[in-house]
């Protein structure tokens, strides 16, 4: 990949498992720590993302940036909302992609269509060439319960080396919110990123008396 790019970079894959929140959350992060993102959405997860939080995204990319723009508590300068069959996206191709990406939440479909390496849509042909290039790749994979095809391809992945992290919080940090809840996930996928963040208190670092 190119070396004169910034490395804050990275692609963000939405597909319709249920989570969307933690796609918002996660988005509305790597924006506040300056990184550029490069934004995929599947159709399925503009149902899911009208259905769990009341937020219509239209299927064009400038009308879905526009509608993100007035949604999020973030900087949007740096967000560019890819169309699904944009084939000419830097996402599209070794030579430019960002050398990291998430997709969260993740369909149990899309796990089997980046594990099979399909690249039918740009969000599995982006993730098709970050492993191909050998970069990050993190799934935040949602579904239960998990049938033996999900975790095949999941054990497929992770022996490729990509991250899959089941859209799972934990409650150790006492969590009184929702919020809380999509903050432990979004906590945990920006560490694997080694993006810094304050959202949750590390294990052993809090201060509560015990
Ligand atoms: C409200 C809603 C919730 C869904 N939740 C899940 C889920 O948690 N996990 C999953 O694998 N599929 C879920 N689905 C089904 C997927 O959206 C469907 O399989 C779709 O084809 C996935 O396509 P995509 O991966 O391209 O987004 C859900 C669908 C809807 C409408």
């Amino acid at each position: 990949m190119a070396t004169s790019m910034s490395d804050k970079r990275i692609t963000l894959a939405w597909s319709g498992a249920s989570g969307a929140p933690y796609g918002l959350r996660l988005l509305e992060c790597l924006l506040a720590a300056d990184y550029e993102v490069y934004l995929l959405v599947s159709s399925a997860a503009r149902v899911v993302l009208a259905t769990e939080h009341g937020l219509k995204l239209p299927s064009g990319p400038e009308a879905a940036k526009e509608a993100l723009v007035k949604h999020l508590n973030a900087p949007t300068d740096k967000l560019v909302v890819c169309g699904k069959e944009d084939w000419f996206s830097p996402v599209a191709s070794g030579s430019a992609a960002p050398k990291k990406m998430v997709v969260c939440p993740c369909s149990a479909g899309s796990l089997a269509a980046i594990a099979h390496g399909m690249s039918d849509n740009l969000a599995e042909r982006a993730a098709d060439v970050v492993l191909k290039e050998c970069g990050q790749l993190l799934l935040v994979v949602r579904e239960t319960p998990f049938s033996t095809l999900h975790l095949e391809n999941m054990l497929k992945l992770s022996q490729m080396g990509v991250t899959i992290m089941p859209a799972a919080p934990g409650f150790y940090h006492q969590p009184k919110s929702i919020d809380d809840l999509v903050d432990f996930m979004v906590a945990r996928i920006l560490d694997h990123l080694g993006i810094e963040q304050v959202l949750v208190p590390r294990w052993g670092y809090d201060q509560r008396d015990k």
